[in-house]
């Protein structure tokens, strides 16, 4: 039996195990979230000797027996970017964007979304749900048209970028829209998933997602030659952040690496619920009306708020704040200086840089989470469509000392 067949269920809260046989993302005992455990293995020098692309490479830590064929566009395997001017102009000699926004549908969902599908064909299962502020939305909807299911999205009505929109609808996806925010989208999908049993549900509390987010920390470590310092990214429903510590967790569990890196969240002001309980030391609260440009992350009730504060207390982490102004100053700055463009949420951990005054030499890896190309609302296509009507005219137009820098 290989270390990929062992896996078993555990809660997080009062670490009952729960039936691996079973669609459920919380524990029937206690309602608190679900969490995979493989056996402990101590040699991991065949994690990297997996051959194949994207995320299946890993699949020795991921939780499927052999035979089981993987739903999967070739997700992961993302580019980690190496920062000039920006790195500079925070002072950090070596900084890394993990672009995601490079994923089959443009975000890190995918690699969640590859193996909970996986997952969802192993149980039987005929319709995906999820509730999305876009990207999951997008995602779900690719993996389930991949793997001839029926995928359900439900969002707020007002707020979603329409480029995630579009993928879900292109991708055949059934998209219900609510009034309200993400936080109430979720909460009418979870009542749902309880009370009709056709639905299986596919946002990051199904701990099938986690498993295959938490390749992006292998990944990283492969690229670096070692564990970076920090890894700095966006927090919304706080899923990511506790997969990648899982990650990194696991590489050294296994022996590959002896360090860990610390984990730095970043909300946006007016969405910053696990920032707030982080600054004032008070209990986590969730926050009832989430505000902000980066509507990604605009989220006020983390369903993974206990992994996310255990990620960042157990790395030695933090949580940060930035404004709105700040993530899009970030968002131009990293387009027009490295030539990347992310969404309004992945430029949030490149903004938070300077309040975090990490050593110069520090080993800092952004993830850059979504793609830009899902909402370019605000670079607004004709802003600086200048009429040229022939050569001439764009001699004369170029000239001008408003066109060239
Ligand atoms: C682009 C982007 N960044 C960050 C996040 C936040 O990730 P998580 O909800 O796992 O914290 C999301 C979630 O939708 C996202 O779409
Ligand atoms: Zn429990």
């Amino acid at each position: 039996m290989s270390r990929s067949d062992g896996w078993k269920l555990f809660c997080i809260g009062c670490g009952t195990p729960a039936s691996t046989e079973l669609p459920d993302s919380t524990c029937r005992k206690c309602g608190d979230l679900l969490e995979i455990r493989l056996p402990r293995d101590t040699d991991g020098s065949s994690l990297f000797a997996g051959r194949g692309p994207g995320i299946w490479r890993f699949r020795s830590a991921l939780p499927f027996s052999q035979d089981v064929e993987p739903v999967s566009l070739e997700e992961g395997g993302t580019p980690l970017v190496r920062s000039r001017l920006f790195a500079a102009r925070v002072g950090l000699d070596n900084l890394y964007a993990k672009n995601d926004g490079q994923n089959p549908t443009g975000s890190f969902k995918d690699r969640g979304m590859s193996v909970a599908v996986t997952r969802a064909k192993t149980l039987g299962a005929r319709a995906l749900i999820c509730a999305s502020t876009g990207n999951t939305a997008a995602s779900l909807a690719a993996y389930a048209a991949r793997a001839g299911m029926d995928a359900v999205v439900v969002v707020p009505k007002a707020g979603v970028a329409s480029g995630k929109l579009g993928q879900a609808f292109a991708y055949g996806a059934k998209v219900f829209g609510m009034e309200g925010n993400f936080d109430k989208a979720l909460a009418t999908v979870f009542e749902l998933v309880r009370t009709d049993d056709r639905f299986y549900l596919m946002n990051s509390v199904n701990p099938f997602r986690i498993e295959g987010q938490k390749i992006a920390a292998f990944e990283i470590y492969e690229q670096l030659g070692c564990v970076p310092d920090c890894i700095v990214l966006p927090v919304g429903n706080a899923g990511n952040i506790s997969a990648i510590w899982k990650g990194f967790k696991e590489l050294r569990g296994l022996g590959l690496a002896n360090a860990l890196p610390r984990m730095i969240g970043v909300q946006a002001e007016g969405a910053a619920p696990l920032a707030e309980a982080y600054r004032s030391g008070r209990p986590f609260k969730p926050l009832k009306e989430p505000n902000t440009v980066a509507s990604a992350i605009r989220i006020g009730n983390p369903v993974s708020w206990k992994k996310a504060f255990s990620a960042i207390s157990e790395s030695g982490g933090g949580a940060v704040v930035v404004n709105d102004e700040e993530i899009m100053e970030t968002k131009n700055r990293l387009a027009k200086e490295e030539g990347l463009l992310v969404e309004a949420a992945s430029a949030a951990p490149f903004a938070a840089l300077t309040k975090l005054k990490l050593p110069q030499g520090a080993n800092v890896v952004c993830i850059a989470t979504g793609n830009g190309l899902k909402d370019l609302s605000d670079h607004g296509g004709n802003q600086r469509i200048v009429s040229a009507d022939g050569p001439e005219a764009i001699s004369k137009a170029v000239g001008t000392p408003d066109l060239l820098s």
